[in-house]
């Protein structure tokens, strides 16, 4: 067993230690907390440890409310406060801006409402007819009757299921405001749903793409917006958050010309509806871009326009010239044809939004040969994960 001192997490949320000068990552662990541990992974260059023992104890530390914590390795920060974790992941904005944009700046942080129960859906594994999470670092299943980061709703469909007879594959919970609950699910194997014994909420049932009870779809509400989301669309999982990040943009944008690239179901373009005179958005899941005419009509919205495809394809169609453009991309970021639309194009003002710091830093490391970054917030969007969601405001220089 080692003994070493923890001097700061890294971006995962781990800490990090020194043993004989090489690096050691050790999970579950908080800076200044003099730690016993022993090495699982040893590389020429780092190592990688597991907490035995805590020595010295950070003011911060407290009892992981998860009886699952030390098996699933979902909550990274679970054993800290949510006031340590609200300062980490700004500092971790901070930090990676400066380390790969070479950008120095403030950042605002906005809190959850929520430090449990946040979560609006739930991805499942299925094997031998067990439901649960792989455990850390691993594919082995860990079967489970709950989770403290999702919504009740979808804890009830998880402890009490006996209608959907499933042996292997994935299933996915989505719950709304009005507490009604949408599965999806893939299987390679037979799937049986007792239709006569499904909950009353339950609104919709989907395996392998095909409908086989309700609706494939249901709305929720962000802000005061309704969205229809339809099974497969990506919509925001924590709704207060995504309030907030309405509220960011409504206060700081405005103008003639709008584009909402990768825009889902039409989430930020919709909530700036009043704020310019066209919105136009892009989003590759046409279900997705179905939903966003929907809620564009459903919300009395008539200044959108919305294109299925690539962003990178799609653009070179569109023949108009945007005062600001909206980035939401998934954790992979701007693809390269998008990237140079965007430094080509000009726009006067962009506002990036990311779950993923890195390729967000990487991406502003570009973008700020042309523009100016003006404001950065942080966002709680997953209380006691190590994740952060960011909205960066630039202007052009
Ligand atoms: C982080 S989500 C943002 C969605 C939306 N802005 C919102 O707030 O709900 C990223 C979206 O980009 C879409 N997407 C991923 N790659 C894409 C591409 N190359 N072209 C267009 N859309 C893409 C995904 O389907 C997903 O809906």
């Amino acid at each position: 067993m080692i003994t070493s001192k923890i001097e700061r997490l890294d971006d995962e949320g781990r800490g990090i230690a020194y043993n004989e000068g090489k690096v050691v990552f050790i999970p579950d662990t908080l800076p200044k907390e003099e730690v016993e541990y022993e090495i699982l992974v040893d590389k020429k260059n780092f190592s990688e440890g597991k907490l035995i023992n805590i020595l010295q104890e950070n003011k911060n530390r407290v009892l992981p409310k998860c009886p699952l914590y030390n098996v699933c390795g979902g909550c990274s920060l679970m054993h800290s406060n949510i006031g340590f974790q609200e300062d980490y992941k700004s500092n971790k904005i901070k930090n990676i801006l400066r380390r790969y944009a070479n950008i120095d700046t403030d950042v605002k942080f906005v809190k959850s409402n929520k430090d449990l129960f946040y979560r609006n859906k739930v991805v499942l594994k299925v094997e031998n007819n067990k439901w649960g999470y792989y455990q850390k670092k691993s594919h082995n299943l860990l079967e489970i009757d709950s989770c403290l980061l999702v919504n009740n709703n979808i804890n009830e469909v998880i402890r009490n299921h006996d209608y959907i007879n499933i042996i292997d594959g994935e299933i996915t919970i989505r719950t709304n405001y009005e507490d009604k609950i949408l599965i999806s699910i893939t299987s390679d194997k037979k799937v049986n749903i007792n239709k006569n014994t499904i909950p009353s909420n339950v609104v919709g049932i989907v395996i392998n793409k095909e409908t086989i009870y309700g609706d494939n779809y249901f709305y929720d509400m962000i802000s005061d917006i309704k969205f229809k989301v339809s099974y497969n669309s990506f919509f925001q999982i924590n709704n207060y958050i995504a309030g907030e990040i309405f509220d960011i943009l409504r206060c700081n944008l405005e103008g003639e010309n709008l584009l909402d690239l990768y825009c889902g179901v039409g989430t930020l373009g919709l909530s700036l509806s009043k704020k310019y005179k066209n919105i136009y958005g892009i989003e590759k899941i046409r279900n997705a871009i179905e939903d966003a005419k929907l809620n564009a009509k459903e919300n009395n919205i008539e200044n959108t326009h919305f294109f299925v495809g690539d962003t990178g394809t799609v653009l070179k169609d569109i023949d108009v010239s945007f005062d600001t453009v909206i980035i939401d991309p998934p954790r992979s970021g701007l693809n390269d044809e998008t990237l140079q639309y965007i430094l080509e194009s000009k726009p006067k003002s962009l506002a990036y939004i990311s779950c993923n710091t890195i390729t967000l830093a990487r991406d502003l490391n570009k973008i700020k040969e042309v523009y100016n970054l003006k404001k950065v917030t942080g966002l709680d969007m997953f209380p006691n994960c190590h994740d952060v969601e960011c909205v960066c405001l630039l202007e052009r220089k």
